[in-house]
């Protein structure tokens, strides 16, 4: 999964902004390759503001998927069957992994992986807002998959063309993975639509919940998102937030016919003129306030993270333990 705008600064950090040019022909042999569709490389020379927003974004979307395997993993204990089990234990674990590949396309640009941990576990680094409402049924998990990792991909097929290339390569099996997270979450709500009366509500009332977060995951409209042409600029973002918003809407609406459901908004119908579908106006006001520490599950989810850190502890200290052992080893063996 991942994170919304990739455009919210974190805690204390200033928005970066342009830097003076050191080196003006250094400078134009990056934009040269930026233009051309090309890829910066981490030894490529690349201008400081480019390197931070890197560094925030990858971040940010590295946090967004290991915080995103909490609302889950919630209910990997309660799954209704073995295959649900192990189709979600799957998932949750491709989740993981998305994050040790950011972590890693991060590390890349000079930041380091206890940095990045520090900034998460002590609240100043974001993730993505969509991570802080809580998983109160079993239909939250289609959801999520149906929903959540479908604006996922809406947002990550872009990025398989940024312009910096471990980011870009990364997005690539990402991607893959998120279509089959969608997949199964559409798949389980197709199967409880087909079931009792209180488990069709049961889906009904988990759309409801999740829609209106999930139209905010592609965050702030383009007329409040600054940072944005900034980032169409440098090859990063490829469409804008408003964009992938209608793109998302649009393929979901027949979805969600087939699947039976109504989407919780009053206006949103056809346009025949725009050759998209219009839909309500969506509360800034309660996504700025999730973002900004004070979502329903906020305080849970850090606490949760602390926690799996601080337990873990053990098991990086025997890890670093054993491998200064065989390098000794190594060494003894060599001289
Ligand atoms: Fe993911
Ligand atoms: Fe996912």
């Amino acid at each position: 999964m991942y994170t919304q705008s990739f455009n919210v600064p974190d805690g204390g950090q200033p928005a970066p902004g342009l830097q003076p040019v050191a080196d003006a022909a250094l400078q134009a042999q990056f934009d040269a390759v930026v233009d051309a569709d090309g890829k910066i490389e981490p030894r490529d020379w690349m201008p400081e503001a480019y390197r931070k927003t890197l560094v925030r974004q990858i971040s940010q979307h590295a946090h967004s998927e290991i915080v995103g395997m909490l609302p889950e993993g919630n209910w990997i204990s309660r799954a209704p069957s073995l295959k649900r089990k192990a189709i979600l234990l799957a998932k949750v674990q491709d989740e993981g992994g998305h994050g040790l590949y950011l972590y890693s396309a991060a590390e890349t640009l000079g930041t380091s992986r206890d940095q990045m941990f520090e900034a998460l576990h002590s609240g100043k680094a974001k993730y993505s807002s969509i991570f802080n409402y809580p998983t109160l049924t079993w239909a939250d998990v289609g959801v999520i998959g149906w929903l959540v990792d479908g604006a996922a991909i809406m947002n990550q097929i872009p990025l398989c063309r940024c312009s910096y290339g471990p980011y870009a390569r990364a997005m690539i099996r990402v991607c893959k993975e998120e279509s089959f997270h969608q997949r199964q979450g559409y798949e389980a709500l197709l199967t409880m639509m087909q079931g009792t009366a209180e488990q069709k509500a049961m889906v009904q009332d988990a759309v409801n919940r999740w829609w209106w977060p999930v139209l905010a995951m592609f965050g702030p409209p383009d007329d409040n998102s600054p940072n944005s042409v900034q980032g169409m600029r440098w090859g990063i973002k490829r469409i804008s937030n408003d964009a992938l918003r209608q793109k998302f809407v649009d393929a979901t609406v027949p979805q969600a016919e087939v699947l039976g459901i109504t989407l919780p908004d009053p206006d949103l119908k056809w346009n025949e003129a725009k050759g998209g579908h219009d839909f309500g106006a969506i509360d800034w006001d309660d996504f700025w306030a999730v973002v900004n520490g004070n979502g329903p599950c906020n305080k849970e989810r850090l606490a949760t993270r602390v926690k799996a850190w601080d337990d873990g502890a053990w098991v990086r200290e025997a890890a670093l333990a054993h491998a200064r052992k065989e390098q000794q080893r190594t060494m003894k063996e060599a001289a």
